[in-house]
C-alpha cells in the first residue's frame, strides 16, 4: 500500500510523508486531462449518518472519475432504524466485498470502531467533535496552491472551535506541514487544552486578524451544543462575524476560507464570502482531487494506471 496507514481516521496520526503523497497525487490529478481508471471494478461504499452536501458528493464524484462503482446508503432508510448496531451494519456491508468504506457519524470514534472490526480500508468523513481529515487535506491543498507554501504561514481559525472536528484536523495537519495555527472565538467555545497543541488563542477578532495570512471561518455547530454556550447570536455576530470593517485590520493579501455550510451574516458577511479574498469554492473543487488521490492510494499503491 502506498500510504503507511491502511485507514484514514484523522490527521493526528497521518504522517507528514503520507500527507505529501496525497497532496502530490491530488495536484497531479488536477493537471491531468485524461484520468486513469484505476478504480475500475472497485466498490466504494458511502455510509453517511449525518447530512452532507460537499463531502458525500465529492467522494462519489472522485470514485466515479476513477472508474469505481459507488454505493450510497441512505441511513434514514437502512436497517439501523430497525435497531441494527453500527457494527452489524458495517459487517453486513463488508460481506458485500467493498474496496473502501467512507463513514460520517455523529459519534466521535465511529470510524475507529469500524477499522478495528473490518478488513476493508475505512475513511473518516467526519466523526462527532473528533476529526474531518479529508477537509483538512483539501484545506491544506487550497492554502498551498494560493499562497505557494505552507511553512511559517499564520492560519487563524475563528468560531466554534470546541465543537469543530474541522478545527482539530486543520490544527493537526497544518502544524505537521510547518504552519502556525491561531484560534479566535468566545472563551466558552475555545477548548481548554488547545494551547497544548501549540495554538495561540485570541478572544478579539480585530486583534487576531492583524498578523494572519489565512482566515478560516467556522459555522456555529448549534446541533452539537448541550446548551447555548454564547450569550446570543446578536452578541456573537457583533464580536466574531468577519465583515468589511474587521477585514480592514487584516493583511492586504489575506485569504478567506470556510468549509461550508455557511451561515451568511452570522460568522461571515456575504460580501466577504463572495469577495475577492474568498477561496471557498476552490476548497469545494479541491475536495474532489484530494478524495481521488486518497481512494487511489488506498486501493492501488503508488503507480497510476494508463490513462484512457
Ligand atoms: N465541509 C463539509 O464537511 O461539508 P458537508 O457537511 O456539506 O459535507
Amino acid at each position: 500500500m502506498a500510504l503507511s496507514s491502511k485507514h484514514i481516521l484523522g490527521m493526528e496520526h497521518l504522517s507528514r510523508q503520507d500527507i505529501f503523497k496525497i497532496l502530490s497525487l491530488a495536484k497531479q490529478f488536477k493537471k491531468q486531462k485524461k484520468l486513469p481508471s484505476t478504480l475500475k471494478g472497485k466498490i466504494v461504499f458511502n455510509l453517511f449518518f449525518e447530512p452532507s452536501t460537499r463531502t458525500q458528493t465529492s467522494f462519489e464524484i472522485a470514485a466515479k472519475k476513477l472508474g469505481a462503482t459507488t454505493i450510497h446508503i441512505n441511513t434514514a432508510q437502512s436497517s439501523t432504524v430497525k435497531g441494527e448496531t453500527l457494527s452489524d451494519t458495517a459487517r453486513t456491508i463488508e460481506a458485500m466485498n467493498p474496496d473502501v468504506i467512507v463513514i460520517r457519524h455523529p459519534s466521535s470514534g465511529a470510524p475507529y470502531l469500524l477499522s478495528k472490526i473490518l478488513k476493508t480500508p475505512v475513511i473518516n468523513a467526519g466523526d462527532g467533535f473528533h476529526e474531518h481529515p479529508t477537509q483538512a487535506l483539501l484545506d491544506i491543498l487550497t492554502i498551498e496552491e494560493t499562497k505557494g507554501r505552507l511553512a511559517d504561514l499564520r492560519v487563524l481559525i475563528v468560531g466554534d472551535i470546541a465543537h469543530s472536528r474541522i478545527a482539530r484536523s486543520d490544527i493537526y495537519g497544518l502544524t505537521k506541514m510547518g504552519a502556525k495555527t491561531l484560534v479566535c472565538g468566545p472563551p466558552t467555545l475555545i477548548p481548554p487544552f488547545i494551547e497544548k497543541l501549540g495554538v495561540k488563542v485570541f478572544y478579539h477578532l480585530k486583534e487576531a486578524v492583524k498578523e494572519t495570512d489565512v482566515i478560516i471561518m467556522l459555522r456555529i455547530q448549534k446541533e452539537r451544543h448541550n446548551q447555548l454556550q454564547f450569550p446570543s447570536y446578536r452578541e456573537y455576530i457583533k464580536k466574531y462575524c468577519l465583515n468589511l470593517e474587521t477585514l480592514k485590520y487584516a493583511k492586504s493579501n489575506v485569504m478567506i476560507m470556510h468549509p461550508g455550510p455557511l451561515n451568511r451574516g452570522v460568522e461571515i458577511a456575504p460580501e466577504i464570502a463572495d469577495g475577492p479574498y474568498s477561496v471557498i469554492l476552490n476548497q469545494v473543487s479541491n475536495g474532489i482531487v484530494i478524495r481521488m488521490a486518497l481512494l487511489h492510494l488506498m486501493t492501488n499503491g503508488e503507480h497510476l494506471g494508463t490513462a484512457h
